[in-house]
């Protein structure tokens, strides 16, 4: 650490015991400092074990203690609108399978929430369309942020931001037409798709755009206040129709588990190791930060409820149903 960094440090520490006059001039970073402090500490000694001892069983206990901690303690993001173009093929892959499965020429509700700037929506609307082009397909695509729809209304990407980080011309066909410097999503998954400025976790979305057969919700629960999570998880639960599918990441394992069970879905067991292991940033980040997702352990009781990233609800009059699309 530079010599200079120290006695700054330092400068701001003394000042915090003897509330001096450096405490009114760097108020944010004394307490920064001081709240970081412990973190820094823990991450240090955590990363100091290596990849073999984190994952040994009594490490990683210790692991869900400092997890517990980070949730407890961390501020949550101020939100980041990341996204990408087939971001967890493996989802997509389930997703596809299931359409597959479907009747001939039937209607079908896709609802993406959290969309950011369209890549997820574009991705699933691509894999439907391309699997059962026979199938009536809209989507709905709702964000909070105006800059995001627009972005996504647009549909337009700069060759080598992160949105369309590994996708060339001929890796989904038909998905892009290369325009310069850009990768501009076709015409034919425009049609049909809704995009809207609004909260996810709003009780009007059911009254305005009804009950739909898929529901996206990844990657931007766990970033939410706290308090607002498990209502928001509640509320987009609800747009699920009967035997309709909800694909959700980066939520309280146990609040997702708890309630998605009281509302009678089910996990889906297909590539649900895939899927889980496709988000390696999560895994990466855990347990040292509160979006990080704990290793996936086979031997916790309800594993596949915990870990499942896509589940079904049940139809209540056609149970079988539910239980053979499960596979
Ligand atoms: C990290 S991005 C995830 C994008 C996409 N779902 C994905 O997984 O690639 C999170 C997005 O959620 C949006 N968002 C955050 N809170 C929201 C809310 N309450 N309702 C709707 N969108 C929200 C943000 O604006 C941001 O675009």
């Amino acid at each position: 650490m530079p010599k200079g960094a120290i006695s700054h440090g330092l400068r701001i520490l003394r000042s915090i015991v003897t509330r001096d006059e450096v405490i009114k001039e760097y108020p944010d970073k004394a307490i920064l400092l001081l709240r970081e402090f412990p973190d820094r500490i823990i991450q240090k000694l955590w990363n100091a074990l290596g990849r073999p001892a984190q994952s040994r069983r009594p490490v990683q206990a210790i692991g869900r203690l400092i997890h517990r901690r980070a949730r407890r303690t961390q501020d949550h993001e101020a939100l980041s609108d990341y996204t990408r173009f087939f971001r967890n093929p493996s989802q997509l892959e389930v997703l596809r399978d299931t359409v597959l499965d479907m009747d001939e020429g039937a209607k079908l509700k896709l609802a993406v929430l959290g969309c950011s700037s369209g890549a997820e929506l574009y991705s699933a609307l691509w894999t439907i369309r391309t699997a059962r082009p026979d199938l009536i397909t809209s989507a709905i695509g709702i964000d909070i942020s105006r800059t995001c729809i627009d972005r996504a209304i647009d549909g337009t990407y700069p060759v080598g931001s992160r949105a369309v980080e590994g996708i060339t011309e001929t890796t989904y066909p038909r998905l892009f037409n290369m325009e310069a410097d850009t990768f501009t999503v076709q015409e034919w998954l425009r049609e049909g798709v809704t995009w809207k400025v609004a909260s996810a976790c709003s009780a009007a979305l059911l009254a305005e755009f009804g009950l739909q057969d898929l529901v996206f919700a990844d990657n931007f629960l766990c970033h939410l206040p706290k308090e607002n999570e498990e209502p928001c998880l509640r509320s987009l639960a609800g747009l699920v129709a009967p035997n309709g599918m909800l694909f959700v990441s980066c939520v309280d394992f146990d609040v997702k588990a708890r309630m998605l069970a009281s509302l009678g879905f089910v996990p889906v067991t297909a590539r649900l190791e895939d899927v889980y292991m496709e988000d390696r940033a999560a895994r990466e980040a855990w347990p040292l930060k509160y979006w990080g997702i704990e290793p996936l352990d086979k031997r916790r009781p309800a594993w596949t409820t915990r870990y499942a990233r896509i589940f079904r609800r049940a139809d209540s009059e056609r149970p079988e149903k539910a239980e053979h699309s499960a596979r």
